[in-house]
């Protein structure tokens, strides 16, 4: 078998006249973490659930650890762990119930399924939730009760959406480590996100917008390949500034963060920086300063020029 575990060919699937995920090509490899990058309702939710068999594409094929989907979700189902966007454990059972519920459905033996839950219960510390409706707990809390459930049978392959959206950045890191750990004992994961920052997590991540892929690449070379430069221009009147540079040739973007405006400059322009300062020439105490490019400059060039 080869180190590939998830590809597509033409993946697509319609609802009506919405196509909610157009020709999509994909190649995820073992022991990484792939991610989804995009903006609400691009299509994630919708490639996940056609990646786990719960959903039949319109057109396209896909191939799920050597076996092909839809076909093999039933003998896949015990290599495979979807956590959803939408809490879908009981909320009147309580964490223990949910656990033990679970691992009735993966059919796991009732010794081996309680020292397992002793073990999740531990790892994601959930001890002192034991005997909480899942319903009462916190966002984090759930968020770590269903990776917990999601990855009670050991599957070797992951799918979670938008696993931490519920979450504060502390929980969001400690869950980022938890993943991790689990690469590290032989998983694959694939994740969906629309935080940047999680995204630069990924081993490798595909940028989405209305369901068409718009790059696919490690966040290193996503960032290294950017056709743009970027200049921040810091001073007084910065909305007029950006009003002065929207739309120009050669200006792919303008974003003010705080007290600076980020500015992505089409690479074919050999002297961004003086280019600037030639159609800045109006303003005074302008300083121009040219910056690494980051994964949001990435996705920005990537989706530039449509609607989110
Ligand atoms: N069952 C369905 N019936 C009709 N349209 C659907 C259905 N499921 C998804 N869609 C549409 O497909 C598109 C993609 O939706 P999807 O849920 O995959 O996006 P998403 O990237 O997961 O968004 P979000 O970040 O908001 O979760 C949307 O336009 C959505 O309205
Ligand atoms: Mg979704």
């Amino acid at each position: 078998m080869t180190d590939v575990v998830v590809s597509t060919r033409g993946l697509t699937r319609q609802f009506g006249t919405n196509t909610a995920v157009n020709d999509l090509d994909l190649e995820i490899r073992t022991g990484q973490i792939y991610g989804f990058l995009g903006p609400n309702g691009c299509g994630k939710t919708t490639t996940l659930r056609m990646l786990t068999g719960l959903l039949t594409p319109t057109s396209g094929s896909i191939s799920v650890l050597g076996r092909s989907m839809p076909e093999a979700a039933e003998p896949l189902k015990n290599e495979i762990g979807y956590m959803t966007q939408i809490f879908s454990y009981y909320r009147d059972l309580t964490v223990l119930e949910n656990l033990r519920f679970a691992a009735e459905i993966y059919g796991i033996p009732a010794k081996a399924a309680k020292d397992r839950i002793d073990e999740l219960l531990h790892t994601y510390d959930l001890i002192t939730n034991v005997n909480q409706l899942s319903g009462s707990m916190s966002g984090g809390q759930r968020q770590k009760l269903a990776l917990a459930a999601t990855i009670l049978h050991r599957p070797k392959l992951l799918f979670l959406d938008e696993p931490t959206s519920a979450v504060d950045p502390e929980t969001r890191r400690t869950f980022w480590e938890q993943l991790f750990d689990l690469v590290d004992q032989g998983a694959t994961m694939i994740v969906s996100t629309h935080f940047m920052d999680e995204a630069e997590r990924c081993h490798r991540l595909a940028i989405l917008q209305h369901g068409v892929k718009k790059a696919d690449g490690s966040p290193r070379q996503l960032m290294n390949d950017l056709q743009a430069d970027v200049v921040e221009v810091e001073g007084p009147d910065l909305r007029k500034v950006k009003h002065e540079l929207d739309g120009r040739p050669k200006i792919l973007s303008t974003a003010q963060v705080g007290s600076r405006l980020r500015v992505l400059v089409d690479k074919a322009e050999p002297q961004p920086v003086d280019m600037l300062r030639a159609r800045l020439e109006g303003f005074s105490d302008l300083s121009l300063t040219p910056q690494r490019p980051n994964l949001e400059d990435v996705f920005v060039s990537a989706t530039r020029g449509e609607d989110q």
